[in-house]
């Protein structure tokens, strides 16, 4: 049965674990539940904003409109000739489906252990990690159009991925609401340790060859050793993207940094870590005030209890500005401010 909950705490609802309220808030749990929501009056009359896990928002003032949490939950499998595709409800927890898909033997997702998040948040931003991206296993996914009120189906190429971009966050930014999502998997592990990290923790647990289970586990405990946990102390991740520079950009950077980590991107382009910018201005692991970054991360902002969304935003000023003056480059935040 749909509730329209009226000012709640967004507490439990934000992995930063800003305490602000919202007007009204309604979680679905079914593709009717949103049909009926858009029945509602409300709809029409209000700001909408849309959350999986709520990790990857920072709130800096009460929602003033109505949150629309999705719990849409579901996995299953159609196994072919060649390939597993496995759809997910928006609403299951990304790690849940990771933990699926190794459990069945389905390869394909395990470097992406551990993100937070939901499986319908995945294909907003694209999520990466360790080698992989999400568009490297997407196959489609279905998306509530809020004008239309019907569901419609994106393909991999309706979808414009980019690094930590798609459609849904540029074009149609605000129009759709993913219901669920299909991922093109296999039952033959392409094995991808490249990333440097993976490698080094195989080897000191003694795999030779590992399997997926050996990988996934890898990447969750390097995760865990480098991130801080937003159960425990709030956070979204990367709370600015890598910046990606022009060669000529580059080589100003590199003639005056020349330790500057860097990796080639597929369109000849460069790619900064902007961990390393940061910590090399100084701020890992410093903390102010309420809040900081993580000390063995500092790309990650953090909580340290009680901060508010303006104190973490104030925060990312100084960050930005200090990178700025320090490397001529401009960081991005790949949170979305609210
Ligand atoms: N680095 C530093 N200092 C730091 C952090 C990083 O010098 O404080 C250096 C590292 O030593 C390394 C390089 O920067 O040489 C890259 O660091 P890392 O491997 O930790 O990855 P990242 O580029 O900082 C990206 C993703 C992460 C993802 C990791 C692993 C973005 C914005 N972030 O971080 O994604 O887990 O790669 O693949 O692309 C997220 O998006 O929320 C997220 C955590």
């Amino acid at each position: 049965m749909l509730q329209i909950q009226e000012n709640i705490s967004l507490k439990p609802y934000n992995s930063f674990g800003i305490d602000v309220k919202a007007t009204y808030f309604a979680e679905i749990f079914s593709e009717d539940d949103l049909k009926e929501l858009f029945q509602h009056d409300l709809v029409n009359s209000q700001k909408l904003f849309i959350i999986g896990g709520g990790s990857n928002v920072l709130f800096t003032q009460d929602y003033n409109g109505l949150i629309i949490k999705i719990s849409i939950k579901g996995i299953k499998s159609e196994i072919t000739n060649d390939n597993i595709f496995v759809t997910a409800g928006a609403g299951e927890v990304w790690n849940d489906f990771v933990n699926y898909c190794v459990e069945h033997h389905f390869a394909g997702v395990e470097n992406l252990s551990l993100i937070p998040g939901t499986v319908g948040a995945s294909p907003i931003q694209n999520i990466g990690a360790y080698g992989v991206e999400l568009k490297d296993v997407f196959e489609s996914c279905t998306a509530f159009e809020i004008k239309t009120r019907e569901v419609k189906m994106f393909t991999y190429a309706d979808c414009h991925f980019g690094y930590r971009e798609s459609i849904f966050k540029g074009a149609l930014k605000g129009q759709y609401i993913i219901t669920s999502v299909t991922f093109r998997l296999s039952s033959e592990a392409k094995i991808n340790t490249s990333y440097g990290a993976i490698e080094a923790e195989l080897h000191s647990r003694g795999i030779e060859n590992p399997n997926i289970a050996d990988v996934s586990s890898a990447v969750s405990h390097i995760r865990v050793s480098k991130l801080p946990d937003p159960s425990t102390i709030g956070n979204a991740g990367s709370f600015f993207k890598n910046p990606v520079i022009e060669k000529y950009e580059f080589a100003d950077v590199v003639a005056k940094h020349p330790d500057v980590v860097h990796y080639p991107t597929a369109d000849d382009k460069i790619k900064l870590a902007a961990g390393w910018l940061i910590e090399q201005c100084g701020w890992k692991g410093k903390i102010v005030g309420h809040t900081g970054t993580w000390k063995n991360q500092a790309l990650v902002l953090v909580n340290h209890g009680g901060a508010t969304g303006t104190e973490v935003f104030s925060f990312s000023e100084q960050i930005i500005d200090s990178v700025k003056s320090t490397f001529g480059v401009t960081l991005e935040r790949e949170v979305n401010i609210l």
